[in-house]
């Protein structure tokens, strides 16, 4: 099943996917762009190609379907949306792996007892509004309809953006896939972090996915002239920003497998000779655990209040999102842990610490990921790379998964891998 020229159309087709972007020299994709609609046409086109049929839901999630014999389906997919600057793997990989299986099975015309929906979900990223998960959030039915006025920098509402998308926005929070069918989603995606390159392996089966909190944090002091307020009793925002980045630092620091990061910040007025009078910033924290990323986020919330209090300074706190840590189905991972042990290769078990469209369709269906090694673990980056060979085994291992599935008529798989709990 191994196919150096599926893997070569792979790679072929994220370098073009990795063109389509907002800016000329950097890749840069954000939830319901134009660019965003080019990349989800380019992608409908190359599934039509491959004998599937195409649709999108009301947040510009693209579907293609390759219809089974039979009243099942097992979804595959991630994400066509980027973050600023991107690599041209992360996200993209999952679709293009995902619909280089389909295209082998059109090519072959083998028809599953099982229908195939490869799913490129429109954000998860979360780079225009601060938030993650937007598409699959909204495909799994847990759409927050709190988030439709959020904004992004220009001011326009997520509800404004989603109905330029062409969708409604009003029906996001009924917009969920219907699960009645639905064998379970299976998710490729870089690694982004370096273990299964120490290991030497080119993939590897992820256990659970981080749970996060993303937060806007805004610090109000008084913007002032730089050269005359003198230094006691100035309200400089942009200093009560700076500690509480380094808060931020020294408090996940200090929690094993904690990581928090303050990504954005910004000023106001933003001149290089006023004492910046307001400071916004994001927070993004992380943990396996939630009760501790809770507790560590109510922390850094005190201390946010007690930093603007000793300036003289107010401060704002919206949390944005919370996402729980999602451990993978068992039985569809051991699935894949046997798929991946078919190719000659062992299995390897990890956790995520990034976030996955996986994580919200687990509120719809049992979820894997099959995690793919990425060089040095780089990732948010442009430098971003994978190997064409590894691709190669990716798309060997999905599709010996499809195999797997289909054999005996098997939507039983759980009957074979998991044991019957007697009442
Ligand atoms: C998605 O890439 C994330 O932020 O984990
Ligand atoms: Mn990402
Ligand atoms: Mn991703």
């Amino acid at each position: 099943m191994m196919d150096a020229h599926s893997a070569a159309r792979v790679m072929e087709r994220c370098e073009a996917l990795g063109r389509i972007s907002e800016e000329p020299d950097l890749l840069v994709r954000p939830y319901g762009s134009e660019t965003m609609r080019r990349a989800n046409d380019t992608v409908a086109s190359w599934m039509r190609e491959a004998g599937m049929s195409t649709s999108r839901d009301e947040i510009g999630n693209l579907i293609g379907r390759y219809e089974g014999t039979e009243d099942k389906t097992l979804v595959l997919g991630s994400h066509l949306d980027s973050v600023r600057d991107a690599g041209k793997y992360d996200g993209i990989l999952g679709v293009m792996v995902a619909l280089a299986c389909v295209e082998q099975l059109h090519d072959r015309g083998v028809r599953l007892p099982f229908s195939v929906d490869v799913v490129a979900f429109a954000d998860e990223e979360g780079l225009r509004f601060g938030t993650t998960f937007l598409g699959s959030s909204a495909y799994a039915g847990a759409f927050d309809k709190s988030r439709l006025s959020l904004t992004d920098r220009d001011g326009e509402t997520l509800s404004e953006v989603v109905r330029a998308f062409g969708g409604d926005p009003d029906a996001l929070e009924n917009a969920g896939r219907n699960n009645r069918d639905l064998l379970g989603y299976c998710e490729v995606h870089i690694e982004q972090g370096p273990v299964l390159e120490q290991k030497g392996l080119p993939v590897g089966v992820v256990t659970a996915i981080n749970g996060q909190s993303r937060v806007r944090v805004g610090f109000v002091g008084e913007a002032g002239h730089a050269g005359t307020v003198p230094m006691e009793g100035r309200r400089d925002a942009l200093c009560a920003a700076a500690q509480f980045v380094l808060d931020v630092e020294s408090t996940a620091k200090a929690e094993p497998r904690a990581v928090a990061t303050v990504g954005e910040i910004s000023t106001l007025p933003g001149a290089v000779n006023v004492i910046p009078g307001e400071a916004e910033q994001s927070l993004d924290l992380r943990h396996p655990e939630d009760a501790v990323r809770e507790r560590l986020r109510s922390h850094l919330e005190r201390r946010a209040g007690e930093i603007a209090t000793s300036r003289g300074c107010e401060h704002r706190w919206q949390v944005r999102q919370e996402s729980a840590a999602v451990p993978t189905d068992p039985d569809l991972s051991a699935l894949i842990g046997k798929a991946i042990e078919d190719t000659g290769l062992c299995v390897h078990r990890l956790p995520s610490g990034a976030g996955h469209d996986a994580a919200q369709v687990a509120a719809l269906t049992n979820v894997a990921m099959l995690f793919v090694r990425c060089k040095e673990g780089i990732s948010h980056n442009p430098a971003e790379s994978v190997k064409r060979e590894d691709v190669g085994v990716a798309i060997d291992v999905m599709s010996r998964l499809l195999a797997l599935l289909a054999q005996d008529g098997r939507p039983n798989y759980r009957a074979e891998t998991s044991q019957e709990i007697s009442p």
